[in-house]
């Protein structure tokens, strides 16, 4: 995957997790999928406090801590219960743990890093919108994982676990794009339960546009 930014000067480096080295990780291939809304919809569910349990089936213990770690970059944490049903969540119950602690940054809008930290793993994945002609969404999916160590493990055993990652993470977001359909956004269906929703809707408002976008409004 290239990555590249909008402008003529990028707004901030390409990110990655906090307090991590790119070079002590390895990745997954990416998987693919296209969400029926747009791109601003996509990264509104790191926001959507509703939609965890009812969609995902994790339990919040509290509401949602909401802060701006850099201009750029919006992040939501909660800790959960896991209570899925489906076979990924008893997986995860079963090998990494009931409680897991989620962060989502969201970085200009279009970029989510998400850690997972569960009593025995931690899951990590980048989720890159890409924003097409009809209002829908492509999402890449990447998954992370600690390069290891020793050398034999990096090469027998890493890749398996790679595509378990993959597997499970991709599962996860493909299941909710078609759980959730094409929602749109509809301001007078937001309630006071979707406080960290509205807001991260005024945030990812005022991002600064493109300079292409600039030049064309200005002329
Ligand atoms: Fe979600």
């Amino acid at each position: 995957m290239i990555f590249f930014f909008n402008g003529s000067e990028p707004l901030f480096p390409l990110p990655f997790f906090q307090g991590e080295q790119p070079e002590d990780f390895t990745r997954g291939m990416p998987v693919e999928f296209v969400a029926g809304c747009t791109w601003f919809m996509v990264a509104a569910h790191g926001y959507d406090t509703q939609h965890f349990e009812s969609v995902h089936g994790r339990r919040l213990h509290a509401p949602l801590v909401v802060d701006c770690p850099s201009p750029f970059a919006r992040r939501s944490q909660y800790r959960a219960d896991v209570l899925g049903e489906a076979y990924y969540d008893r997986v995860l119950r079963r090998f990494a743990g009931r409680t897991v602690e989620i962060s989502i940054t969201t970085w200009g809008g279009t970029l989510v890093l998400i850690t997972g930290k569960f009593a025995r793993a931690i899951s990590r994945f980048m989720i890159a919108l890409q924003p097409l002609e009809d209002a829908t969404t492509r999402c890449q999916v990447i998954v992370f994982t600690k390069r290891s160590g020793n050398p034999l493990a990096r090469y027998l055993f890493q890749p398996a676990g790679l595509r378990v990652r993959r597997l499970f993470t991709g599962a996860y977001l493909i299941a909710e794009a078609k759980g959730l359909g094409a929602p749109r956004y509809n301001p007078s269906g937001l309630i006071e339960a979707d406080r960290e929703m509205i807001e991260y809707f005024h945030w990812a408002a005022a991002l600064p546009a493109g300079s292409f976008e600039s030049q064309d409004t200005a002329s």
